[in-house]
């Protein structure tokens, strides 16, 4: 990393480690050790829109690339995908993909229900392009293709690591919103097929009826030091 204290020399060989890279065209200098985010920010930029958890889950940052003299098309994640020399850079922070609008307490999980909000479903040509594009490595078009079948589980199962990215959107010759398309067949799946946990209703039960209401008050009156020592004698479950 440069840095103001660096001496002329250090300067130099640090300079020389540095690799090209493009971003909206212009070139910048920046360290092959650096994802694209940190390169970005390292070339001066600022990150307002296309960023968020840092760490691969929010899917603010996709984005996509080529590589200098190969025709190839490439899609990543800026927050995970380091930077390579000659790299050519977009950024896609939103794509517009179309939504449906639906109040879940309403709707019935079944085909009619997937084609009615999203007749699309049907169009997708089985190209793969969006699998090819998903940073998650999720068989999107395997999803798509439960969804033309109407099978909402297994779209909900195999679209489970989806992270909104909107990459496989971007790539569909069919204009597909496979993301939103998912996102519904999880929520169905979610709501009235996943099997219910007995355990956990009577849990919710019975903090409704106000059972542990008395502790909680006790808790929440206690002074710091008390609570930690509460905390490091409580019964801890073996492992
Ligand atoms: S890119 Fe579009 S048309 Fe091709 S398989 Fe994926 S959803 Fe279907
Ligand atoms: S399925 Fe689409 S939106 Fe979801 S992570 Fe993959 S490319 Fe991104
Ligand atoms: S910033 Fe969240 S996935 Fe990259």
């Amino acid at each position: 990393m440069v840095t103001e204290q660096m001496t002329e020399q250090q300067l130099e060989v640090a300079e020389a480690e540095l690799i090209p890279i493009y971003i909206m065209g212009k070139q910048y200098m920046v360290p092959p050790t650096l994802t694209i985010m940190k390169a970005m920010e390292w070339a001066g930029y600022k990150m307002i829109r296309g960023v968020g958890c840092r760490g691969g889950f929010c899917g603010a940052c996709a984005t996509a690339y080529r590589i200098q003299g190969d025709p190839k098309l490439y899609f990543g994640l800026a927050c995970q995908t380091v930077v390579q020399p000659n790299m050519y850079l977009a950024q896609l922070p939103f794509f517009p993909a179309r939504r449906a609008s639906y109040d879940i307490t309403k709707l019935e999980p079944t085909p009619t229900t997937l084609f009615s909000l999203y007749p699309e479903v049907l169009r997708c040509l089985g190209c793969g392009a969006c699998t090819k594009a998903c940073p998650q490595e999720i068989d999107v078009r395997a999803y798509m293709a439960a969804g033309m079948r109407g099978d909402i589980a297994q779209v909900a199962d195999l679209s489970f690591d989806c992270i909104m990215c909107g990459l496989c959107a971007a790539r569909c010759p069919a204009e597909e919103a496979q993301y939103n398309i998912a996102i519904l067949a999880r929520r169905l799946y979610g709501r009235y097929l996943a099997p219910r946990s007995r355990h956990l209703e009577e849990r919710l039960e019975e903090i409704a009826s106000g059972r542990f209401r008395a502790e909680i008050e006790e808790l929440k009156s206690l002074a710091k030091e008390e609570l930690v020592a509460r905390y490091k004698a409580r019964d801890i479950e073996p492992k």
